[in-house]
This record gives C-alpha cells, structure tokens and sequence, in this order.
C-alpha cells in the first residue's frame, strides 16, 4: 500500500483529508461525539473511509485486529463533531437491541429502539463491529438500509418507515477471514458483502509511524527499545504471514508491551503482555524472535 503525506485542514466549514471533504456539523451538544484523539495519519485508507463519508456511502473496513479500523472512524467523528457509536455483533447481539423491541406496561405497549434506529434517527455514525458474526436476521434487517431504498420497515411494531436523518452513516468492521485466527468468526454473507459500496483493506502502520504511536501512548520514550519492539513485531507478522505463527501482533499489544518494558527487561516484559497471550507453540516462536532482536 501507498503510503503518502495526508494533510487535514478545515476549509470552509468542511473538514478535509487529501481529495476528499467532510461537512463539519455545526451542533457541537451531541454527548455521543468522541473526545480528541490520538491518531497519526497512515496510509491513505482515512482518504478513502473521507470520501465514502462526504458521498453518504457505508463503509466495510477489513483488517487484522489494532489496525485502526475504530480509531479512524472515531478520529473523523471527532474532527467533524459526529456522533459516534458502536455496535458488536458478535452473535450475541438480538434483532430486539439493534432495531428495538415492543414493551407492555399498563398503559399497553410502546416501543423502544435499538441502537441502529435510534442513531438513524439521532442522525449519529454508527460502527458496527465484527458484522461478518451478525444473526440472519440482523443481516437481513441491514439489506434495506444498504439497499438504494435506505430505509429500515419497523414490521414488528406499526409498520413505520424509518429513513436516516442526513447525518447518519454507517461503517462496519471485521477482521478478515481468509485465516481463521480469529475465533467464532465466519465469512461475510457475500449478498451483505456485495450491498457495501466501498470496502477497505486496512494494514499495519508503516515502521516509523508505529514507533511514534507506541511511544506516545506507552510513555516508554527509549527510542531504540521501541524500535527494536516494532521490528519484532513485524518479524512476526511476516512468520504470520507465512503461516510460522497463528497469532497476530497488533499495535495494542506492542503498546501493552512497551508500556511494561519501560521498567523490566524486554523478555519479562513481553512474558505478561505478549507470550501469555498466545498458545506455547506460538509463544516459542515469538520467543525466538524477541530472542533474535534482543
Ligand atoms: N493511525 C494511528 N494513530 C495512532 N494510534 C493508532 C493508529 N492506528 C492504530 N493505533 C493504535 O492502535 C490501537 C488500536 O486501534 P483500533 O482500536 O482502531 O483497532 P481496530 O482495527 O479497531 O481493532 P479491532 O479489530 O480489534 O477492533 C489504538 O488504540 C491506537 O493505540
Ligand atoms: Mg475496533
């Protein structure tokens, strides 16, 4: 992947990344925008994910686990005053928490909204994560809003039409399935595949940014130490890739691990925060890479 020079300006009343501009929404009162972020531009999927955004598209980002994928979503909903919220739907998630669900009480029953109506209607960007898990029902629910009618039928209460307030967008997430690392997960169902308009691949941040995002949010300042960190990590990434290891390694866990290493010895560290993580086969091979490094 490309990796240039992104610059983020505010111009007019839009929020701009590269060739592609957001309207920055003028409500600033809305609890559900996130706080500052920390976030370092990398590769040009912001660019992408910025456009699908202005031209009111949904987004799929697919991409091993700590890529990124929430954070640049959450990062444009800062920048651009947006309501952010999340949604996993690991299997767990029922029709009746996404869309809503009927309620009785003396006065007869009333309906309550799940979180998708209720951020179609806030007009709020709503991530859902981990969409490829997502129940029959749920992904048949989202084909209406995918679809060019863009609009959910509440046919388990009044049959009410609900079509997203403009703001609305919608972006999902899953870690890709090619591997099957990530348990529980499946492939997405090709016909809720097929309805996302833009679809982005998400990797790993190129060296130098990684080194600067491990160290600021570590506050292991040792520049050398985390260089040689981040090697390891992509090290193991390639013996990932070339199918030596089963396990990832995510910006998170290098984190977790310079933060640690910042008081005890890189392989002490690395004991609680990376091998114990994975199963002792794993744990052997990244050993010998950690071993190879320091
Ligand atoms: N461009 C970046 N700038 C700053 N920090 C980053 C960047 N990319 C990744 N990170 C770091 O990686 C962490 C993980 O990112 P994020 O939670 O967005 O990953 P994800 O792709 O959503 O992972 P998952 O699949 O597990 O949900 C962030 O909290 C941040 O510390
Ligand atoms: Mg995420």
């Amino acid at each position: 992947m490309s990796v240039g020079v992104l610059t983020e300006t505010i111009e007019n009343g839009t929020y701009r990344v590269g060739r592609s501009a957001i309207p920055i929404n003028p409500h600033k009162d809305n609890p559900f925008i996130p706080g500052p972020q920390f976030y370092l531009p990398a590769g040009d999927s912001l660019e992408r994910i910025a456009w699908a955004v202005g031209q009111n598209l949904p987004v799929l980002l697919i991409g091993e686990t700590g890529v990124g994928k929430t954070l640049s979503v959450r990062h444009l909903a800062h920048v651009t005053n947006n309501g952010f919220r999340r949604v996993n739907l690991n299997g767990m998630t029922t029709v009746d928490e996404f869309v809503g669900k009927l309620m009785i009480n003396e006065s007869g029953t009333y309906w309550v909204n799940g979180i998708l109506i209720d951020a179609m209607e806030a007009g709020d960007w709503l991530l859902i994560d981990e969409i490829n898990a997502c129940l029959p029902e749920i992904a048949f629910c989202l084909h209406s809003l995918l679809d060019d009618d863009r609009m959910i039928v509440l046919s388990e209460y009044d049959g009410r039409i609900v079509r997203p307030n403009p703001n609305f967008r919608l972006f999902a997430s899953m870690n890709p399935h090619e591997d099957r690392r990530y348990g529980g997960t499946k492939p997405l169902n090709e016909a809720l595949l097929d309805r996302f308009p833009v679809t982005i691949r998400m990797e790993y941040l190129p060296m130098e940014v990684e080194i600067e995002v491990v160290m600021r949010q570590s506050g292991n300042e040792d520049r050398a130490l985390v260089e040689r960190m981040v090697r390891v990590a992509h090290d193991a990434r390639e013996a990932m890739r070339n199918e030596k290891v089963f396990c990832t390694f995510s910006t998170r866990r290098l984190i977790d691990w310079a933060r640690m290493a910042a008081q005890f010895d890189p392989m002490e560290a690395a004991a609680s925060t990376v091998f114990s993580k994975v199963n002792p086969f794993d744990a052997k091979v990244l050993e010998d890479i950690v071993d190879n490094h320091f």
